[in-house]
């Protein structure tokens, strides 16, 4: 078993990283898995899909039980492993995150390049005429059709107890309990709703899973957090990367089918581990940015690079920079904050900043010159914003020339 520290160094090496996450992640913000310890796997199964399409009381049964739980998941709020995930990514270095969660909480903690691959709670879907819904409203249709049912039924209120409230948003509920609970139907076609989720025993969507495959094959790191990995659906992504011989990370509580492929496997809760992993990487080491040179319609895109630095510039209530041209723009502003506290005529500082204006032409001539991946360029504006309020605060900046010349280094 590996600690925290041994996490810091596998995932700061990455430059391309893909987390896949699980119903772990999602424990701390009060949705229980299936698979933890004593988790509701041991009291209750889930429905799987045949069964719902094809019985109306299993669907009956599932939208009670649902009806139920509901409250409780549309409650759930992200807790630090979300908000730790989403910051990993604003920094640069992560290729897409890949969850088995049906919850959002990923994207409301912030995460933007999120692949559900099991599809989303939060929404209801017609089986026949596709239709979407969100839940909450199928919620308030199922109140208003079941008020005399909620009257005499024997619940104890609505809101379910933490014994059985159950994954994917459902309560256990007995099922001589649900007789007479009426089911909606599409308001469109009278067709049967679902929610938006891929149930046990259902095919994930093959264009989502050749998406994220695809980006674990572009990966040079994958990172695993809160999941058992019992599941194909997930698993396939980290034997994938086993096979392309990627270095792989677990955080998880418990042990995992993937722990024999793993390179770092941390015991420890997803919510204490990733907070203190980026606590560490914020704390110390240098953070490289790749920076895309391979976007379409590069010279708008640097052109667009520019002034959102200088609108950001004027932000941060710092002078704007005299600008020569382009080349001179960048290396002009990444330097005014970079040697700040320097004595310009000072030897040292002068060469670097023919460095960084050596590296600054370098980029623009490289973005103006090549098909680029309009996706990244978001990613390496953030950097760059990153940097420049870092540098803001006195830290030092630099673009340089080194080694690999389209790397925006950042020693804190
Ligand atoms: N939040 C959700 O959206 C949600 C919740 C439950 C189930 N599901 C669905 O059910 C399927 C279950 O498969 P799965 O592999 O994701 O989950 P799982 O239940 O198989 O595994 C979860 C793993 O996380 C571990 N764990 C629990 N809390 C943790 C924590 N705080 N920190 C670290 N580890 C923790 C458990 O020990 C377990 O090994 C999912 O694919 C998903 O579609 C979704
Ligand atoms: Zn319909």
């Amino acid at each position: 078993m590996n600690d925290v520290r041994d996490l810091v160094t596998l995932i700061e090496k990455a430059r391309r990283l893909v987390v896949l996450t699980g119903a772990g992640c999602s424990t701390e913000s009060g949705i229980p898995d299936y698979r933890s310890p004593g988790g509701a796997w041991t009291r209750h199964k889930p429905i799987y899909y045949s069964a719902f399409v094809r019985s109306e009381e299993i669907r009956r049964f599932y939208w009670a039980r649902s009806f139920r739980g509901w409250t409780r998941f549309a409650a759930a709020r992200p807790n630090a492993a979300h908000y730790a995930l989403a910051e990993l990514e604003q920094r640069g270095s992560m290729l897409q995150l890949i969850t088995q969660n049906v919850d959002d909480l990923h994207q409301e903690a912030g995460s933007r390049a999120v692949i559900q691959l099991h599809g989303r709670n939060r929404l209801v879907v017609c089986l026949d005429c596709r239709a979407e819904s969100p839940r909450a409203d199928v919620q308030a249709r199922l109140a208003e059709l079941n008020a005399d049912w909620i009257a005499r039924s024997k619940w104890d209120g609505l809101h379910a107890d933490e014994a059985d409230f159950a994954p994917d948003g459902d309560a256990e509920l007995a099922r001589e309990h649900v007789a007479g609970f009426q089911v909606p139907a599409c308001e469109r076609c009278g067709g049967v709703l679902k929610p938006a989720v891929v149930f046990f025993g259902e095919t994930v969507p093959p264009e989502l899973v050749t998406r994220a495959m695809s980006r674990v094959d572009e990966a040079d790191a994958l990172l695993v957090a809160g999941s058992s990995l019992t599941v194909w659906s997930g698993f396939r992504f980290v034997k994938r990367a086993a096979d392309r011989g990627l270095p792989i990370a677990i955080v998880n509580i418990g042990p995992t089918r993937g722990d024999d492929l793993a390179a770092v496997r941390v015991d420890e809760k997803v919510g204490i581990a990733l907070p203190q992993m980026m606590r560490m990487i914020n704390s110390g080491a240098m953070a490289h940015f790749d920076i895309p040179l391979d976007l379409p319609h590069a010279s708008r895109l640097a052109e667009r690079i520019v002034n959102l630095i200088e609108r950001h510039i004027e932000e941060l209530g710092v002078d704007a920079p005299t600008v020569v041209e382009s080349a001179e723009r960048v290396s002009s502003i990444l330097f005014r904050f970079g040697d700040e506290d320097v004595t310009p005529t000072d030897n040292e500082s002068l060469a670097a900043r023919d460095e960084a204006a050596v590296a600054a032409r370098e980029l623009v001539t490289q973005l103006e010159s090549s098909p680029l991946k309009s996706d990244r360029l978001g990613q390496y504006i953030r950097n760059l914003f990153e940097c420049l309020e870092l540098g803001a605060e006195g830290a030092e900046i630099s673009l340089r020339a080194g080694e690999n010349p389209n790397s925006l280094q950042r020693p804190i």
